[in-house]
C-alpha cells in the first residue's frame, strides 16, 4: 500500500568521528552489513520498494553500495565469495533507488522536505538508518504499515527511555486508544528533564501522509535552530490526527559508540557466531 521509503542520510555523523570523516555513517557496518542496508531490508519487508535517499557531500559510497560493482563481481564470479553478495543483489533486483542532495543541514524536517521531489503526493515511510531495529519476526516498518492501513494517518514509533536519556529525543504525550497505540496531543523535540511530557521517545521510524510537506514549508526553525519534523507532526496532530506506536522489537542507537558496540555483539551472536 505504501511504496516509498525515504532515508535522510545527509548528516555529518559527528558523533562517530573520525570514522565518518571520509565515510558516510550510514555505511558503517554492523558485523558485515552497512547500516543503510539493514534499513532498506526493513523497508522492503514492509512492501516499500521505491527507496529515496537524501544525500549530501561526501556520500558517494551510498550510491555505489546499491549499484553494480563490475570489477568486483567479475573477480568473484563462480567463487564461494559470491554468496556474500546474495542479500545486496536481491535488494538491487527488487528495489529502485533515487537520490537527491540536501545542500544545507537545516534539520531532519528540512531533510524530509528535500525528499518531496522524490516522494510526490503519497504516504511514505521514513527510516533513520542509525536507529537499527530488530523487529524479530516482523520488521518495525511492517508493523507500522498495519497501523497505517487501519487509521490512514501519520504514525511515529516510540519506546520508553530512561529519564536521563529523554533529552536526546522527540517526546510525545497522548491518550492510549489501544494497547501500545497513542493518539498524540503534544510533542516536544529534545526537552529538558522538566519539560518532557512523558518518557515515550520517538525513534527513527515514521509513516507520513504527504500533507506533511505543506506543513514543513510553514514550520519555523525550532530546537537547535533547525526545522524539526517533531514540530511539523505536532501541527498535523492538532489539525487531524497523528498516532504513536510502541513497536515490538529491539532498537540500537548506532549513532553512538555504545549502541554500535551493543548492536555489533547482538547481530554477531544472532548470526550463530556467539559462544
Ligand atoms: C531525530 C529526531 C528526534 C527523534 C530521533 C530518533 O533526532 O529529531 O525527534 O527522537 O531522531 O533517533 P536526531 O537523533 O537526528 O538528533
Amino acid at each position: 500500500m505504501i511504496r516509498k521509503c525515504l532515508f535522510p542520510a545527509a548528516g555529518y555523523g559527528t558523533r562517530f568521528l573520525p570514522a565518518t570523516k571520509a565515510m558516510p555513517k550510514e555505511v558503517i557496518p554492523i558485523v558485515n552489513k552497512p547500516l543503510i542496508q539493514y534499513g532498506v531490508e526493513e523497508a522492503l519487508e514492509a512492501g516499500m520498494y521505491d527507496i529515496a535517499i537524501i544525500t549530501g557531500r561526501g556520500k558517494r559510497a551510498l550510491e555505489d553500495h546499491f549499484d553494480v560493482s563490475y570489477e568486483l563481481e567479475h573477480q568473484i564470479n563462480g567463487t564461494d565469495k559470491e554468496a556474500c553478495l546474495t542479500d545486496i543483489r536481491r535488494l538491487m533486483d527488487r528495489c529502485t533507488f533515487s537520490y537527491t542532495r540536501q545542500k544545507e543541514m537545516k534539520g531532519l524536517g528540512h531533510a524530509i522536505l528535500t525528499g518531496e521531489t522524490l516522494i510526490g503526493r503519497e504516504p511514505f515511510g521514513v527510516i533513520l538508518a542509525d536507529d537499527l531495529c530488530d523487529g524479530y519476526s516482523n520488521g518495525v516498518m511492517a508493523q507500522m504499515t498495519r497501523i497505517y492501513a487501519r487509521y490512514r494517518c501519520s504514525v511515529v514509533s516510540i519506546e520508553e527511555v530512561p529519564q536521563n536519556q529523554i533529552e536526546k529525543y522527540g517526546v510525545i504525550a497522548g491518550s492510549e486508544i489501544e494497547d501500545g497505540l497513542f493518539m498524540i496531543s503534544n510533542m516536544v523535540e529534545k526537552p529538558g528533564p522538566e519539560e518532557a511530557p512523558s518518557n515515550l521517545a520517538i525513534i527513527g521510524r515514521y509513516i507520513l501522509t504527504p500533507d506533511i510537506f505543506d506543513i514543513l514549508r510553514e514550520t519555523p526553525p525550532g530546537r537547535g535552530g533547525e526545522i524539526q519534523i517533531t514540530d511539523a507532526l505536532l501541527t498535523q496532530a492538532k489539525r487531524s490526527m497523528v498516532l504513536a506506536y510502541k513497536f515490538k522489537g529491539r532498537r540500537f542507537d548506532c549513532g553512538s559508540v555504545a549502541g554500535f558496540v551493543e548492536a555489533t555483539n547482538y547481530y554477531y551472536e544472532r548470526m550463530g557466531n556467539g559462544g
